[in-house]
């Protein structure tokens, strides 16, 4: 492992060191060279000249961009008329001894020291996206990111949550969107689904007695991607036993202030306790269930969070059926489960969900579950399953709330939103390591690619192909 960061070099003035990591840039000055060396951690100023071991010099010479090297040499301080102020490592140079090339590298694609890359044609960035990581912005992204999990892992272990992996080879399940589905060798003609939350395990761990779940959890949707969406994205996923809305509003307002002042600093959050807006209040004022909630949009370090609740449980199909508008293991509100138990005044229900919104974007949403086998089988056939199919499809479910489960509700995050908007991004692209195109490609590995005729036929698939193909 290497000894020091690049970072680091600056608090070493008059030592000798060795650092490793990619020459950024090569500046010829007639007699005197200079390497600017790059790792994750930063860039410092490397220097050789006629003072230098001539086979040095000459190594020095021919270096390139993005060539990888290791570099020995002295920190000696910048005379003052040569200090970048510019640079965390601006007041020193590493006058060099040493050069090994551990690499040589072709010259890239596109620029990943000068920019910040918004400029480069977004499809060049993603086919070259270990290149397009390389750039400041997206380390520091990486960094980010990691510490904004990290910190949700360590709060959630304080109070009690263990963190629980469930499975991505599922079954297909009723989330609002369409499933991405994996053949089955074993079983001829039967498909896993990959999940599009972890709603159902959730559920199942607190009839598991497991009381506080969460998970950093991976999600599939096969529907049309946007700005805020992707095709496999992560959720900050939660459940606990024995809440209610309160419990589970107030445990996510604190986790998100802690996050908030923890790691950004320099922001500010528009109102707290976070807002409250009924859904009707969000419709009419705004227009919108996802309002922006801040007092002044040119200031980018606001974060106006805010609540949504109170939204109707279902609304029309457009064959004349009701369908969920949220999830369907919501429990109604308290005053509505005879309304669901009889079926009656289907527009007028309303379910425990809450949303939580920030500048105008929904990042999370979650609800109280239906925890009684009864009024679940009620919201499943207003939803037009017959018995038959609620048996085959969640049989498994209602079994399990039969046989001991406590009431118990939860939520989840879109934490690639979150982090989006917390670091000023764009879009969700920018915060992801190895994100999709719109049209669901993965252009660093050509995915999704065919298969050969013998991985075909192992599945038992045949491929038609249409004719204007
Ligand atoms: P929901 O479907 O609202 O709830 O998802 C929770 C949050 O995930 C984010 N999100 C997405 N982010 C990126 N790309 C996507 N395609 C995408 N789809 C959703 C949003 C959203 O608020 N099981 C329930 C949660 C629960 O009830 O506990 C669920 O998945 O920010």
């Amino acid at each position: 492992m290497k000894q020091m960061w690049i970072g680091e070099s600056v608090n070493h003035v008059g030592s000798s060191v060795v650092l490793e990591g990619w020459i950024s840039n090569r500046r010829d000055h007639g007699k005197i060279i200079f390497l600017d060396l790059r790792d994750r951690s930063g860039i410092c100023q490397t220097v050789c000249g006629p003072w230098t071991d001539a086979s040095v010099y000459v190594v020095a010479s021919t270096l390139r961009s993005e060539w990888v090297v290791r570099i020995e040499g002295e920190v000696k301080k910048r005379p003052d008329n040569m200090v970048n102020d510019a640079l965390p490592t601006g007041q020193i140079e590493i006058d060099i001894h040493r050069i090994e090339v551990l690499n040589e590298a072709d010259t890239p694609p596109f620029d990943i020291h000068e920019s910040d890359g918004y400029e480069v044609k977004e499809e060049l960035r993603m086919k070259y996206r270990y290149l397009d990581l390389r750039r400041k912005r997206l380390t520091s992204m990486l960094g980010m990111r990691h510490r904004i999990i990290h910190t949700i892992r360590q709060w959630l272990d304080q109070k009690g949550f263990f963190e629980v992996e469930t499975p991505i080879l599922t079954r297909s399940t009723p989330e609002g969107a369409r499933d991405y589905v994996v053949p089955s060798r074993l079983h001829q003609g039967s498909f896993y689904a990959l999940p599009q939350a972890p709603q159902q395990y959730k559920q199942l761990l607190m009839a598991s007695g497991v009381e506080r779940y969460f998970q950093i959890a991976r999600c599939f949707r096969d529907e049309d991607t946007r700005g805020d969406r992707q095709p496999e994205f992560t959720q900050m996923d939660l459940e606990v036993s024995f809440v209610d809305r309160e419990d589970v509003m107030q445990l996510n307002e604190e986790l998100l202030v802690h996050l908030v002042e923890t790691l950004f600093p320099q922001k500010h959050i528009s109102q707290r306790p976070f807002p409250r807006l009924t859904y009707k209040e969000a419709m009419e004022t705004y227009g919108t269930d996802r309002p922006d909630l801040r007092k002044d949009t040119s200031d980018p370090h606001e974060l106006a969070f805010g609540w949504i609740v109170d939204f109707p449980f279902f609304e029309k199909t457009d064959g004349g059926g009701w369908t969920f508008t949220h999830n369907p293991f919501s429990a109604p509100q308290k005053e509505y489960v005879d309304a669901i138990l009889e079926k009656r005044d289907i527009d007028t229900i309303l379910t425990t969900q809450y949303d939580v919104v920030l500048n105008g974007f929904e990042i999370g949403g979650g609800s109280i579950r239906a925890h009684q086998p009864h009024v679940l089988r009620s919201v499943l056939s207003i939803i037009g399953y017959s018995d038959e199919e609620i048996e085959t499809h969640f049989g498994h479910m209602l079994k399990a709330f039969s046989l001991g489960i406590p009431p118990h509700g939860g939520i989840a995050w879109g934490l690639d939103r979150l982090i989006s908007l917390l670091l000023g991004e764009p879009n969700i692209r920018e915060v992801i390591a190895f994100p999709k195109t719109g049209d669901g490609r993965d252009l660093l590995m050509d995915a999704p690619a065919p298969i050969s005729q013998e991985q075909l036929n192992e599945l038992h698939i045949a491929v038609e192909k249409k004719k204007d193909n």
